[in-house]
């Protein structure tokens, strides 16, 4: 069978590593991209964002041939199928900004409305429910050779190869039995052994996501809301018992790590939008509005603690280690170091930050009010209080002499919990979700 030529709207985290790995496959894959600086980067197999391999799967595709780049929609006339996946950030009042979106769209409209064989058009990004079916697929009506579907994606930043590569469920999401044909077929030459297709309505697809990622926040929030109220419980700690609800097949281990609270381009956006799109439907909203106000509120746990040490003043110098939304990237987008910066900042404390890759991205927001530290012991030194703050592997193995030989006064909080906590009684420590 003839490979289908596949054109990718939108080179982000989600559209690169969609055409890299397409490319890798084996499909011959056109990049679409406005943003000229990103695409001279990618032309030259580099990313604008760190993602493990994937700078090596997109020079090798280019070194194949079979990958290019170009910022000229018209380019999708030399494909069968695709793939819009264009971002879709939060507007200020939390509602999704679909503008990005609907300019692809229309551009799209005119494109396709000449082309003669059959073409598929794949909306990836993601879009609250209806959008789809009430202002995208009507702007194809007319035009027979077109179908459009809606197949949402699950990828993690800094597992979204591996996550592409074996996913736990496609969704095809179509208006008429029969549009995600194409696509179907897309997928079984893609995977050696398809995984399950889930074939749904349009914004029954666009839902799947939305429920998705709704959930995870929520087991996060969850788990959060117990580690608050072990806090106050002597000797309680939310790991162990995280290990053992984990353990009840019906609950499952995963995402039940307690911390700071969940940051990231997706999970917050996406629990916002899904919070004012449900504002149109009755307003039935009550558990995501808590899951947000935990996460929210999280941030201010930590402070609860560092007053409780005492150390809460003016002037005191703060060490957070780790700035990245979580460990192995280098996006900042909502990461939770973020809002506590802020709140340090208010209250005239200074600050000094160290993370392996997401300094410079964390300096675009904080420019020179705090201080940008490339050694762990350049971060923690003379400060009068450490906050671990992402699980990064070099903070794994941090012991209690680390701490009281450079700082002012050995004061750590272990906020992600990967320390453990039985070796750090000779100091002044405490941890999310470990009652004192
Ligand atoms: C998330 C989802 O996991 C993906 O399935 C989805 O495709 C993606 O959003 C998206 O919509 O594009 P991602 O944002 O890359 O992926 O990151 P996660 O690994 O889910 O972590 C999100 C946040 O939750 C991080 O801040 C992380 O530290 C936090 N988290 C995660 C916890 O606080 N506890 C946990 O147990 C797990």
């Amino acid at each position: 069978m003839k490979k289908p030529k596949i054109s990718i709207i939108g080179l982000g985290f989600v559209g690169l590593t969609l055409a890299a790995v397409n490319a890798k496959k084996g499909f011959d894959t056109i990049g679409i991209e406005t943003n000229s600086k990103k695409l001279e980067k990618n032309r030259k197999g580099l990313s604008d964002f760190y993602e493990p391999k994937l700078e090596r799967f997109l020079k090798e595709s280019i070194k194949k041939n079979n990958i290019k780049f170009t910022n000229n929609l018209r380019e999708i006339l030399k494909t069968d199928i695709t793939f819009v996946t264009v971002g879709t950030p939060p507007l200020n009042n939390g509602k999704i900004d679909l503008s990005s979106v609907e300019s692809v769209i229309s551009s799209l409209v005119q494109i396709l409305k000449t082309k003669k064989e059959k073409h598929t058009v794949v909306i990836k990004s993601t879009v609250t429910p209806t959008t789809t079916s009430q202002i995208i697929h009507p702007q194809f009506n007319k035009i027979k050779n077109v179908k459009v579907v809606v197949n949402p994606e699950f990828l993690r930043e800094s597992l979204a190869i591996e996550d592409l590569l074996n996913p736990h469920l496609i969704v095809i999401g179509e208006n008429k039995t029969g549009d995600g044909l194409e696509l179907k077929k897309y997928y079984q030459s893609f995977y050696k052994k398809c995984p399950e297709i889930l074939f749904t309505d349009l914004s029954s697809a666009e839902m799947i996501k939305y429920s998705n990622n709704a959930f995870l926040s929520t087991k996060i929030s969850f788990i959060n809301s117990i580690a608050n109220i072990c806090q106050n419980i002597p000797n309680a700690d939310v790991k162990t018992i995280a290990y053992a609800i984990g353990k009840d097949p019906r609950i499952g281990s995963l995402f039940l790590n307690a911390g700071p609270g969940f940051g990231g381009s997706c999970l917050p956006k996406d629990l916002s939008a899904l919070i004012e799109f449900s504002k149109k439907t009755h307003n039935l909203n009550s558990i995501l509005k808590s899951v947000k106000i935990v996460n929210d509120d999280q941030p201010k746990r930590i402070i609860e603690i560092i007053k409780k040490m005492g150390i809460f003043n003016k002037g005191n110098t703060i060490s957070i280690l780790g700035i990245a939304f979580k460990k192995n990237t280098d996006d900042v987008r909502d990461s939770k170091a973020i809002s506590l910066v802020k709140i340090l900042l208010k209250n005239n404390m200074k600050v000094k930050i160290h993370d392996p890759m997401a300094l410079d991205n964390f300096k675009e927001i904080f420019h020179d009010k705090i201080k940008y530290c490339k050694t762990v012991s350049e971060g923690m030194l003379n400060s009068h209080c450490c906050i671990i703050m992402v699980g990064w592997d070099e903070y794994k193995n941090l012991k209690s002499k680390d701490f009281q030989k450079n700082m002012k006064k050995a004061n750590v909080i272990d906020a992600t919990r990967i320390l453990d906590h039985k070796k750090f009684k000779n100091i002044s420590f405490s941890a999310i979700g470990l009652g004192d």
